[in-house]
């Protein structure tokens, strides 16, 4: 049987941390895979997640199984946390989930027992494992215009004229801030235009949102998810807990989906619970259970809260720092939009070869099509970047 398998593609995020670690230049710069790095290059602890830790491991008395869709608290924190008070409680079910990965994983499950011949939409570019994950489960999917590579902005107009063939019951997948990969977000006013579409065409938009905070503040962020759970009648959203609490290995993510009405609120429960039984029973707690205690102790989540804002804020200044150099050193005002675009992530607009130069002769790791993890750079290697990027015709 086993000889039977075929190769599988490597995931090409995860192949190039492989292939950072395997260069022996001590000068090498990892701007690929979406972990958040301080100017010393660490990912940290965050410490009110260490704080929390710390009183879990006092008062925690039992690790026995908790519900097939988590800890209820956590879904209530979490979902508060990103719609605050925009839909009543008899509209949400969720799930706890493995990640943002599990989220996206089980809602696509979930789409394809409710609408078998429903497609998924998703923006062009969008994270590749989604791709992967639909390509997976056979569910038929098709790109919308995202990306301006000319502007390296959003092309609204196109996405709109896309979206516009969209059929009742399809998938819209969307990413609720810090779009991943291109870093360019839709503005509030372009995000009551989406809704509306969707409303109009009776779409079930699908919001991943796994960064949170990263962009223009935890509010802000969500103001998207909000304008479009307040606009529709059925929404699913994919959380992740990984970035903006920096739990990355403690697979925290939050499955919701909000229901037109109480009775379709418990049907859609009972299949939440139903497939988290199907493919792994219970979802990791422990991650989950400090995002519960973090976002519901008053001191906790003011400490929490005062760190992300600071990774926010740094993520800003590098964005700065590096237009700026780069209008130095290319005598130009072209890459202003690096500062522009929010997230972790921004896409330069470099060629495949032009990336492939930068990591030969410069020992830079980028993903093939030129998105950097902003937080990959500090005030030291933001020159060495704008400098290769100079030097390879970007
Ligand atoms: C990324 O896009 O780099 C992150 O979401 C990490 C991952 O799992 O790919």
């Amino acid at each position: 049987m086993l000889t039977a398998l075929k190769p599988q593609p490597a995931d090409k995020i995860l192949a190039l941390m492989a292939a950072f670690r395997e260069d022996a230049r001590s000068d090498k710069i990892d701007l690929g895979v979406g972990v958040y790095k301080d100017a010393e290059g660490r990912t940290p602890v965050m410490r009110a997640v260490k704080a929390a830790e710390k009183r879990l491991w006092e008062i925690e008395e039992t690790k026995s199984y908790t519900a097939l869709t988590g800890d209820p608290a956590y879904g209530a924190a979490l979902t508060q946390l990103i719609l605050g008070d925009t839909v009543p409680d008899d509209r949400i079910a969720c799930a706890a989930t493995p990640g943002g990965t599990g989220a996206f994983r089980q809602g696509m499950e979930l789409v394809r027992m409710a609408a078998p011949d429903a497609r998924v939409w998703v923006s062009d570019p969008t994270w590749p494992n989604h791709l992967s994950i639909l390509r997976h489960l056979g569910i038929p999917f098709t790109e919308y215009r995202y990306f301006d590579s000319a502007t390296c902005d959003v092309d609204f107009d196109g996405m709109m004229a896309d979206l516009d063939r969209v059929a009742e019951g399809d998938v819209v997948l969307l990413h609720g801030c810090c779009h991943n990969p291109t870093g360019a977000n839709l503005t509030e006013a372009q995000w009551r235009q989406v809704a509306d579409l969707l409303v109009r065409k009776g779409a079930v938009p699908f919001i991943d949102l796994a960064y949170q905070g990263f962009g223009d503040g935890l509010e802000a962020d969500a103001q998207g998810t909000r304008i479009v759970a307040r606009a529709c009648r059925e929404v699913l959203i994919g959380a992740s807990c990984s970035k903006n609490f920096g739990i990355y290995r403690e697979r925290a993510g939050l499955l919701i989906a909000l229901a037109p009405d109480a009775a379709s609120t418990r049907l859609a429960q009972g299949t939440l619970a139903y497939l988290n039984r199907q493919n792994f029973s219970f979802p990791p707690d422990h991650g989950a259970r400090l995002v519960t205690m973090i976002l519901t102790d008053d001191a906790l989540r003011a400490a929490w809260q005062a760190e992300v804002e600071d990774i926010r804020r740094g993520l800003l200044t590098l964005r700065e720092q590096l237009a700026d150099e780069l209008r130095r050193q290319s005598n130009s005002d072209r890459f202003d939009f690096i500062a522009r675009h929010r997230g972790m992530f921004s896409r330069l607009g470099a060629s495949p070869e032009q990336v492939e130069a930068m990591r030969r002769d410069h020992g830079i790791y980028m993903v093939g099509d030129s998105r950097i993890n902003v937080a990959g750079l500090n005030a030291r290697t933001v020159p060495l970047l704008a400098r290769a990027m100079v030097a390879a015709g970007v």
